[in-house]
């Protein structure tokens, strides 16, 4: 796919959201959209505004990994957010739940979740959520929500990833415009954010979708592995893992694997 499929312009014509995307800057080369969101975000830039980029050159993912996006085939975007109190913690919740609404919506494959935010497709990664941001006081002055969906690439040219990977277009066979995934992405973002800030939390339909519930699992949270059954999720979207020794251990952050059943 060629980069000019992609611009700003494009994805913002016609979106009809009120603050998701009533900016938005587009970029073919950055180091990553969530450095440009967190930069407007300390220059005290109105929320809403949505960075896009073609090719990241140091695109990142949670727990410090790098975030792998082959040029002309990935949605890389980050969206400025100023959360209300109590917003914030649903933030990434709401990222990985629009981003499985938009995938139904484009490309009518099923999206579901591994904890704590892995979209999958089936049961392979297709995209990423990633939420930074400072507080002040008791609650957040700003959020950066990053998203990326692989969406035209080959999945073989990832390499080093050590979990299963897709793209849409692997699944479907074709390829879909980034365009049109942005948009349905920041329609379904609008809703889910202007629905926590009065009080509606996503917390019901992201656990719904979570493959994890009920499962035997290894959590690397990178000080350390843990293991046991993934029991349930709170609303902050702490993982609750029942251990074999019958303690619950409450995990905020980490990386699931997902284990052979033991009888
Ligand atoms: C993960 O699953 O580890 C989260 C991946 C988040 C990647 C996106 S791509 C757009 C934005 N910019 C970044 O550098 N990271 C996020």
């Amino acid at each position: 796919m060629p980069v000019s499929d992609l611009s700003a312009e494009l994805v913002l014509r016609d979106l009809g959201t009120e603050v998701i995307g009533r900016q938005g800057r587009y970029h073919p080369v950055t180091s990553s959209t969530q450095d440009l969101a967190q930069a407007a975000g300390r220059a005290g830039v109105p929320e809403g505004v949505v960075f896009i980029a073609d090719r990241q050159t140091a695109g990142r993912g949670r727990l410090g990994r790098p975030w792998q996006a082959p040029p002309g085939g990935s949605l890389l975007l980050s969206v400025l957010l100023r959360p209300a109190a109590g917003v914030y913690p649903v933030l990434s919740m709401a990222g990985a739940l629009a981003t499985c609404r938009a995938i139904e919506e484009t490309s009518r494959l099923r999206a579901s979740l591994k904890w704590p935010n892995d979209v999958l497709v089936r049961d392979k990664k297709v995209a990423g959520v990633l939420v930074e941001g400072e507080v002040a006081g008791s609650a957040a002055d700003f959020a950066a929500l990053g998203i990326g969906i692989n969406v035209n690439l080959d999945p073989a040219s990832l390499k080093g990833v050590t979990y299963p990977v897709t793209s849409l277009s692997a699944e479907l066979g074709r390829s879909l415009s980034r365009v049109q995934v942005a948009q349905s992405l920041l329609r379904h973002l609008e809703r889910l954010y202007l629905g926590a800030s009065s009080g509606e939390s996503p917390y019901g339909e992201w656990r719904a979708r979570l493959v994890t519930l009920g499962k035997r699992v290894r959590v690397d949270t990178g000080r350390g592995t843990d293991e046991g059954i993934a029991e349930d999720v709170d609303q902050t979207g702490a993982l609750l893992l029942r251990r074999g020794d019958g303690s619950l251990l409450t995990l905020l952050a980490g990386e699931v694997t997902l284990q052979r059943s033991r009888r």
